[in-house]
């Protein structure tokens, strides 16, 4: 026990020291990048793609692969992208969003097997029996995760299932399926794929309250069941306006410990109600600096994606007018002060690790 304590002394001054030195020679290597003191950290750092984005914006791919080590697909692994017709499915989005996390030695995280929205319309206005949408769930969840067996490594199963209130969400797949669609989607998967990591992902539960403990009861209940869950995804849209408490977050986080469940953060942007100031700009750095400390503080927290990594491409300002720069490059992929925060967060002689 004492000498494990002396060499993690040890390691984390040598660690500390090099860390120094590099700064001192050069306050910002070209080399050194959040992905470089990451894999330092033991913690992955992600972004969201957009796949347009990637095959016309040199620039923005550029950024991308050396800026992060783990990517998960925007809108190119969701239902309507995959089987755009009833004999229909179409790898090739996925498959190119794939192939240039390999070639930039990045992981992939799926997204999003069950969810209720972005499903094609020859589903939805279907008339099916309750057997034939479970079999088409089944038959789905088989192509998909077979598909990217090996080459996925992390699954967000099901998204979105307990609504604002903190009730079960009624949706196409409940109504269709019955509650136990939740449990069965993730058996599936793990039967698909056993070595992935299967996520419950939702929003709006990553603090204290009631959807969050709606969500909590959700997984002890599926945990209980012995469903292979490995944990959950808080998607972390957030705004300057309303961020969550760090120490509510970090309550949240042991709890779901408890349960053995891993936590990821899946989504994370800060929306700023425009027009953009300075002071906003400092606030929404405050909030991506306290949200990663409480990640790293936290014993099952390994795993930090942003939804997106440029204001260039954000589905912010679409979805919530009135509010844009969420994210931590501007839109001419220049470093904001989020940027930076999380560049120190992760910096090892900043960390306070005791
Ligand atoms: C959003 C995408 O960013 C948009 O491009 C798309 O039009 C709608 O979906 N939670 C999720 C994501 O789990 O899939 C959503 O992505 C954002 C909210």
């Amino acid at each position: 026990m004492q000498l494990n304590r002396a060499i993690r002394w040890f390691v984390i001054a040598m660690l500390a020291l090099q860390n120094a030195l590099v700064m001192a020679a050069d306050p910002l290597p070209e080399t050194t990048t959040l992905r470089t003191l990451a894999e330092m950290r033991d913690i992955q750092i992600g972004a969201s793609v957009d796949e347009d984005a990637l095959r016309s914006d040199a620039d923005y791919a550029a950024l991308l692969g050396k800026t992060f080590d783990s990517l998960t697909p925007e809108n190119s692994m969701k239902f309507d992208a995959l089987h755009p017709g009833p004999f229909r499915y179409a790898f090739a989005g996925g498959d190119a969003v794939v192939d240039f996390a390999e070639r930039h030695n990045m992981q992939v995280h799926g997204h999003v097997l069950v969810w209720h929205e972005q499903l094609p319309k020859w589903l939805t206005s279907g008339h099916w029996s309750q057997a034939q949408l479970r079999e088409l769930l089944r038959e789905y969840i088989f192509r998909v995760v077979g598909h990217y067996r090996g080459r996925v490594k992390t699954w967000d199963v099901v998204s979105e299932v307990i609504d604002d209130d903190g009730g079960m969400r009624q949706t196409f797949w409940s109504q269709g399926i019955g509650s136990d669609y939740v449990a069965l989607a993730f058996q599936w998967a793990h039967e698909a794929d056993p070595d992935a990591v299967l996520l419950y992902n939702d929003y709006g539960g990553e603090g204290g309250g009631r959807k969050s403990d709606a969500i909590f009861r959700l997984l002890q209940g599926l945990v209980a069941q012995g469903v292979p869950v490995s944990g959950v995804g808080l998607q972390m849209h957030t705004s300057v306006a309303d961020a969550p408490e760090a120490s509510a977050v970090g309550a949240n986080m042991a709890r779901l410990n408890g349960l053995g469940l891993k936590v990821y953060i899946t989504e994370m942007d800060v929306m700023i109600p425009l027009p953009v100031t300075s002071a906003k700009l400092e606030a929404q750095a405050g909030i991506y600096r306290s949200m990663l400390r409480t990640c790293l503080a936290a014993e099952n927290c390994r795993h930090f994606t942003l939804w997106g990594f440029t204001d260039r491409y954000s589905w912010i300002p679409s979805f919530f007018p009135g509010n844009g720069a969420a994210l931590i490059f501007d839109k001419q992929l220049q470093p904001k002060p989020s940027y930076r925060a999380l560049m120190d967060v992760l910096s090892v002689a900043n960390t306070g690790i005791h």
